[in-house]
C-alpha cells in the first residue's frame, strides 16, 4: 500500500493545474464563506417504512444519502447492526467490525493504525463511521462510492477480517440458522454478499451525530459557547481558514486535499492518487468530518497526531512541505494573480518552484487553546444508544 516515493514524479507536467486553475480558484475562494452563512437545519424526524431515524439539530436531511435500491426498514437496521458487531464475520471468529469502530471511541479506533486477525496491523487509521450517510465517498482515499460498496471489502482483506472469499463468508452465515431466517425475512432469500453489505449500511446510515454545542449555538443560542470556544469558532471560519475545507453541516467539502500529513517520513502514502492517478490527488485524503472530534484520537489518515493539540500545531506550521501541497493550505497570504503564478510555476521545472514554502498560520498559544476548545464543542449527539446486541443468532 505504502510505496517509496521520489520527488520528481510531477516532472513533465501537462498543464493540468493550469486548466483547472480559474474555476477551481472560485471555489476556493467563496465556499468556505457561503456554507458558513447557511441556515442550522432544525432536529427533524426521517421517516423509514417502520423506522423512523432522529436527525439532530444542524444535520442537513437533503445531504441523507440513501440509494433506492437499499431502503431502510426496522428489521433491516437490527439485522445490520448485529452483523456490525458480530466476530463470527472474520476467519477466527475474533474481529467484527466493530473491533476496528468502536462505540467507545465515537465508533473509530483509538489505535493508531487498525489490527485485524492475529494482530495483523494495516496501513492506516480507522475513521469513524458516524454521519457516513452524509458522505458519497467511502475510506481516506474515497475508493468505494457506497457504503455497501465499502462494507464488502473489510470482510476480506487478510489484515482486516480475514475471510477467504465473500463465498465462504456467505456459507459461514448461511449455516447460523438464525441468520438464515432473519436474511429471509429481510430480504426473501437466502444470505448472499449484496444483502449483507445492504444491512450493514442499512444500519450505518442511523448512526448519526448532531445537536452539539456548536450547533445550539447557531441555532441562535449565545449562552450555548463560553468565550474561548467562540473566539475559536471565529478563527476556524477565519484567521485559521480550517472552514475553507472543513465545511457545511458535516464539516467536510467532501474532497480531497494533500495537507502534507506523513510527508516528513521516507515511505509516503499516495493516498488519492492510487484511486485516480492525477498527479494533483498525490498525497490527497479526504477531508473527514470533525464532528466527534474530541473521541476520535489519535487524528489524520496515518493516525500521526495523538491529541487536538498537536493536530492544531501542525496546521499552525502550514502543514509538511511537499510539491502537492494543496494551494488551500496557502491562501491566507496569496493574491489572485499570486495564486495563477502558483498554478504557472507548477508545471515548469526550469523554474524554482514556491512549492516548499509554507503559509504559517502565525496563532497564539492562547489561539491555539482556543481552537481545541471549539473543536470539543463538535461532541453531540444521535449515536450514544448504540450499543451491541445482548446476544448474537445461534
Ligand atoms: C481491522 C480493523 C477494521 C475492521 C475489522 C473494519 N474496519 Fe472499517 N476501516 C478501518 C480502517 C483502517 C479504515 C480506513 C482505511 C482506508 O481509508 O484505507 C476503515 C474505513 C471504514 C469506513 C470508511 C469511513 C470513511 O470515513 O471513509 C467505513 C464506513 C468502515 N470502515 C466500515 C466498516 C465495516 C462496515 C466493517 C465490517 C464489515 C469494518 N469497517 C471493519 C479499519 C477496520
Ligand atoms: C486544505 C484543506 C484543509 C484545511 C484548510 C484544514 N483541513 Fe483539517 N483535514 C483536511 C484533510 C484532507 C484531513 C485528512 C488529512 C490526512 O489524513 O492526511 C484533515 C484532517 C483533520 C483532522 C483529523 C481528523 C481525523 O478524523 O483524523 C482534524 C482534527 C482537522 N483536520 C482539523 C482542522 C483544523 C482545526 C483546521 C484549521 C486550523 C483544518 N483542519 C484545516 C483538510 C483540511
Amino acid at each position: 500500500m505504502i510505496k517509496p516515493f521520489r520527488l520528481d514524479a510531477r516532472r513533465g507536467g501537462n498543464g493540468i493545474y493550469r486548466g483547472i486553475a480559474h474555476s477551481f480558484l472560485l471555489v476556493v475562494l467563496f465556499a468556505g464563506n457561503v456554507l458558513a452563512e447557511s441556515p442550522v437545519p432544525a432536529s427533524q424526524t426521517m421517516k423509514f417504512e417502520d423506522f423512523e431515524l432522529e436527525l439532530p439539530t444542524g444535520l442537513n436531511r437533503e445531504d441523507f444519502y440513501l440509494p433506492p435500491d437499499n431502503p431502510i426498514n426496522k428489521d433491516k437496521v437490527a439485522l445490520g447492526r448485529s452483523l456490525f458487531f458480530d466476530p463470527r464475520l472474520s476467519s477466527d471468529n475474533t474481529v467484527s467490525c466493530a473491533s476496528c469502530h468502536s462505540p467507545q471511541a465515537a465508533f473509530s479506533d483509538k489505535r493508531q493504525v487498525s489490527l485485524g486477525v492475529g494482530l495483523q496491523a494495516g496501513d492506516r487509521n480507522a475513521p469513524t463511521i458516524i454521519n457516513r450517510a452524509f458522505s458519497r465517498g467511502q475510506f481516506w482515499d474515497g475508493r468505494t462510492n457506497s457504503l455497501e460498496e465499502q462494507s464488502k471489502a473489510p470482510l476480506i482483506n487478510p489484515r482486516e477480517m480475514a475471510m477467504p472469499s465473500h463465498e465462504l463468508l456467505v456459507k459461514k452465515l448461511g449455516d447460523i440458522r438464525g441468520y438464515k431466517s432473519w436474511f429471509k425475512r429481510v430480504f426473501a432469500r437466502d444470505v448472499n454478499i449484496d444483502d449483507l453489505a445492504k444491512a450493514i449500511a442499512a444500519f450505518e446510515r442511523t448512526v448519526v451525530s448532531g445537536n452539539a454545542k456548536y450547533d445550539v449555538f447557531k441555532a441562535g443560542n449565545q449562552q450555548a459557547l463560553n468565550q474561548a470556544e467562540k473566539r475559536g469558532l471565529a478563527l476556524f471560519e477565519g484567521k485559521a481558514r480550517c472552514s475553507q475545507c472543513h465545511s457545511g453541516p458535516n464539516f467536510t467539502d467532501e474532497k480531497y486535499h494533500n495537507i502534507g500529513v506523513g510527508w516528513d517520513a521516507t515511505l509516503v502514502d499516495l493516498g488519492r492518487y492510487k484511486v485516480t492517478h492525477n498527479e494533483q490527488d498525490i498525497g490527497a485524503f479526504k477531508t473527514p468530518t470533525l464532528r466527534e472530534i474530541a473521541g476520535t484520537a489519535p487524528y489524520m489518515h496515518n493516525g500521526a497526531f495523538a491529541t487536538l493539540e498537536e493536530t492544531v500545531a501542525f496546521y499552525n506550521m502550514g502543514g509538511i512541505a511537499n510539491p502537492f501541497l494543496d494551494v488551500e493550505m496557502r491562501r491566507p497570504k496569496l493574491t489572485l494573480e499570486q495564486m495563477l503564478e502558483y498554478y504557472e510555476k507548477r508545471n515548469d521545472p526550469g523554474k524554482p518552484s514556491p512549492d516548499t514554502e509554507l503559509t504559517k498560520l502565525e496563532l497564539t498559544k492562547g489561539e491555539q487553546a482556543d481552537l481545541v476548545a471549539f473543536l470539543k464543542t463538535l461532541s453531540g449527539q444521535g449515536w450514544q444508544h448504540i450499543t451491541p446486541p445482548d446476544s448474537f443468532p445461534e
